[in-house]
């Protein structure tokens, strides 16, 4: 099998990241993690890429090439997929074009409900019944492109923003490569 080269983009912990490296690493999961991009430089996740010999580039977002920046790195490494796994910024439309039905992103909530920042304290606030994730390919409306995989779990009266975030994560780490391998299933 010739495994897909992709980019996981990530902000911040990076337990994503981790966990997509450990099910890349299986012979027959469709991607190989080529690239990390980030766009903070202290950010935890950059431990994974090293620590499993993964390159890595940072690109600050607020400079002005930052777009130019991007493009030309997947270009360098070769890179056809990307997974979005805790990446805090919006895309550029230019970056949509050019990796069209090619970008998924994981989000803590059941799509379309709770879209954005903020997740966990709407859903109490609400009194939402339930929780979860979704993983969905990205377009150019904020966590709007078309689902490609759910899990959802019930709520609990004493569940708090620390415990909805916890239980949801615990979902993401089985829901994102479930998601891998159901796009590339019937390729
Ligand atoms: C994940 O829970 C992911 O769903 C969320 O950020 C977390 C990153 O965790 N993404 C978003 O909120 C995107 N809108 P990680 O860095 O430990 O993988």
């Amino acid at each position: 099998m010739v495994k897909k080269k992709t980019c996981i983009f990530i902000s911040g912990q990076g337990s994503n990241l981790k966990n997509l490296i450990l099910h890349s690493r299986e012979n027959n999961f469709p991607i190989k993690i080529s690239l990390v991009i980030c766009n903070k430089k202290n950010a935890n996740g950059i431990i994974y890429a090293k620590k499993y010999k993964i390159p890595y580039v940072i690109i600050n977002t607020k400079k002005l090439n930052y777009e130019a920046k991007v493009l030309k790195t997947l270009k360098k490494y070769k890179i056809s997929f990307i997974c979005l796994a805790g990446y805090m910024k919006i895309l550029s439309n230019n970056l949509i074009k050019n990796y069209r039905g090619r970008i998924i992103n994981i989000h803590p909530s059941l799509l379309p409900k709770f879209k954005g920042l903020n997740t966990f304290s709407r859903m109490l606030k609400n009194k939402e019944i339930k929780a979860g994730c979704t993983v969905h390919y990205v377009n150019e409306k904020l966590d709007g492109g078309n689902t490609i995989h759910k899990k959802l779990f019930f709520i609990k009266n004493k569940d708090n923003e620390k415990i909805l975030r916890k239980k949801t994560q615990k979902l993401e780490y089985r829901a994102f490569p479930e998601a891998i391998i159901k796009i590339f299933r019937n390729i």
